[in-house]
This record gives structure tokens, C-alpha cells and sequence, in this order.
């Protein structure tokens, strides 16, 4: 397998952890961790394929960290890329909103020219509206540690499984 890109903020507690589980359902050597609080368009690292982290913030908007990123990123050709994204909401709390940066991000980078993997059925959550639901599944897999922490891990690994083969 290609080398993975694995994209989260290391300061954004919950969603580092959360990386760290994903990092260790792979081939250790598979997987690169990235810092998004240290890249910029100058070095934004070139992998073919990218594991996403995105926490939904401000009543469904990217963090502060992801959002600063993202113009500089608009000159960039993500052609031929494979991205899969992971999210972290909370259902009950912001029900209308949803893990919406899975979303966000999916758009964004779908725009620039690569293929989103790692899509989810919607069963087993409870919401209302969500931008990251498009075709009645989501662009990614989300996670709801506030609600729902003891599926987690097994969402982790079943969504792991599936991207060893669409990253093939
Ligand atoms: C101020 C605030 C706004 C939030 N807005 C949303 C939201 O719009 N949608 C959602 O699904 N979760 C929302 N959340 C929940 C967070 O995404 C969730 O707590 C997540 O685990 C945070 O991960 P992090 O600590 O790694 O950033 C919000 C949390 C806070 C504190």
C-alpha cells in the first residue's frame, strides 16, 4: 500500500486520540501523522492518499485550524488523490448540525479534483440535519464520543477494513 497521510491537529485532544486508534488499525509503517497546525500551502505534504481528522465546531463550522488552512490549499490540484475523512460531533448537543466539517471538507476537496472514500451508512445515529449526508450516507465516518464512545472503536475498525480496500 501507498503511504497514508494522516491529517488532524495533535493539539485537538479528543480527535488526537481518536487518530491514534485509526494509526494502529494499520501497518504502523503504512501510516504518516501530520500536524495541521504546522502546515501551510509552501509544505503541504504530497501523499496520493489522506486520512482527514475534522471535530465540528461553532454550530457547524470547520475549527479554527482547518479553516485558516483551507485558502491556502485552493490553488492545489488534488487530481487522482484519495481522501477519507473522519469527524467528531455530537448528536444530541448539536443535532442540526452533525459532524457537518465531514461535509465541508468533502466538498472542498471533491472540488479540487479528488475522490472521497470511506463513505458510512447512516444507521445507528440519531440527528437531524447533517452536511456531511449526501445520497443517504455520509461523506465520511463520524464519531460521537460525547454520545456514543463505546462504538467507537468498533466503527473505527469496521471503517479501517473498508478503506484497506478502496485505498487498493
Ligand atoms: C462550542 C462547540 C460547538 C460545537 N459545535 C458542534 C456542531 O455544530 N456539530 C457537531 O456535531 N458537534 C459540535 N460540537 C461537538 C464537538 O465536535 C465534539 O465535542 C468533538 O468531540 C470535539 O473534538 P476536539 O476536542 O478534538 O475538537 C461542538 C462543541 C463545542 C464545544
Amino acid at each position: 500500500m501507498k503511504k497514508i497521510g494522516l491529517f488532524y491537529s495533535f493539539n485537538s485532544k479528543k480527535t488526537a486520540r481518536i487518530a491514534g486508534i485509526i494509526h494502529n488499525n494499520f501497518t504502523s509503517d503504512d501510516v504518516q501523522d501530520v500536524n495541521v497546525d504546522d502546515i501551510n500551502k509552501g509544505n503541504f505534504p504530497d501523499f496520493d492518499i489522506m486520512i482527514l481528522g475534522v471535530p465540528t465546531w461553532f454550530d457547524g463550522e470547520l475549527p479554527n485550524y482547518w479553516d485558516e488552512l483551507m485558502p491556502a490549499l485552493e490553488e492545489i490540484d488534488f487530481s487522482g488523490k484519495k481522501i477519507a475523512i473522519f469527524g467528531l460531533g455530537d448528536q444530541k448537543g448539536y443535532p442540526e448540525n452533525f459532524c457537518d466539517a465531514i461535509g465541508i471538507m468533502a466538498l472542498f476537496f471533491e472540488e479540487k479534483g479528488a475522490r472521497i472514500v470511506g463513505k458510512q451508512p447512516l444507521a445507528g445515529y440519531t440527528f437531524e440535519t447533517s452536511k456531511a449526508v449526501r445520497n443517504n450516507e455520509f461523506l465520511g465516518l463520524p464519531l460521537d464520543q460525547e454520545n456514543q464512545s463505546r462504538l467507537t472503536v468498533g466503527r473505527i475498525e469496521n471503517w479501517v477494513a473498508l478503506l484497506k480496500s478502496e485505498f487498493n
